[in-house]
């Protein structure tokens, strides 16, 4: 199984002071080194972490593939960057990150995919891991889904942290049998990915993977990669990047 590294988060910490320091492109470099498969970013709208330079630098200069993270807003500077693959996630502005998966009604999604698949880019969709969403993923034509992984990591989360004992206990999880809520939500993407794979889909899955519940999803034979941002470069500040990547890596090449 294949890891894509998030590493947007390193440009939060630059943008904290407006300096460049720490260097994007030296994480990208260093993921590369730690044999990252491939870097994942994301272009946000309102630019709060990677810019458009970053973009255009990482994709120019990444010796492996970029998985550029977007929005349908910024479809045409997709077609000027040309990554590798563009996964179309939603975007609202003042979310912290992603919180669920695509709309596939939209109506400015079919003429964004066209547009990108004619231009060569890989396009993956950003979905909730249900069939209908599924479905109609492949009724968009895209050769690939990345399903949502983040109810399942706060389900995991709540079952098995002291996060509840926190401030940011997950209040919607809290009166409920928090493990039977944990088996749902992997079973919705045990069977999401199974379906998936079945009907033509490549499987990839992410948001909210750490190094306790990544065992899980790694073990779930049809999903080919996950992108993983926040839990990599958190765990870099005390280990060093290059040493975050690689336990990651083992503990999904172990599961
Ligand atoms: N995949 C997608 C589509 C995302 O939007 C994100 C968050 O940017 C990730 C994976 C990585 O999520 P996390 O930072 O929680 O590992």
């Amino acid at each position: 199984m294949k890891l894509g590294v998030n590493i947007d988060h390193i440009a939060i910490l630059r943008q904290a002071r407006q300096v460049n320091d720490p260097d994007i492109l030296n994480a990208m470099y260093l993921a590369i080194g730690a044999r990252a498969d491939q870097i994942t970013i994301h272009l946000r709208e309102d630019r709060r972490h990677i810019d458009d330079i970053d973009a255009k630098n990482i994709i120019n200069f990444c010796s492996i593939p970029v998985n550029l993270e977007c929005a349908t807003a910024i479809t045409d500077i997709v077609l000027s960057l040309r990554p590798n693959r563009a996964t179309i996630v939603p975007e609202k502005r003042q979310e912290l990150t992603t919180e669920g998966g695509l709309n596939l009604s939209s109506p400015e999604l079919p003429s964004a995919i066209k547009a990108m698949m004619g231009a060569n880019i890989d396009v993956s969709l950003f979905i909730d891991p249900n069939l209908d969403d599924i479905k109609a993923a492949k009724e968009l034509g895209v050769s690939t889904i990345e399903l949502h992984t983040g109810s399942f990591a706060n389900a995991y989360l709540m079952a098995f942290s002291n996060i509840s004992k926190t401030k940011f206990s997950i209040k919607s999880l809290e009166n409920m049998d928090i493990k039977e809520a944990l088996e749902a939500e992997l079973d919705r993407i045990r069977v999401g990915a199974k379906f998936a794979k079945n009907i033509g889909l490549k499987v990839a899955a992410g948001h909210g993977l750490n190094y306790q519940n990544v065992g899980l999803i790694a073990k779930i034979p049809e999903i080919f990669e996950l992108n993983i941002g926040q839990s990599i470069v958190a765990r870099s500040v005390f280990v060093g990047l290059d040493q975050a990547i690689k336990e990651m890596k083992r503990l999904i090449d172990e599961a």
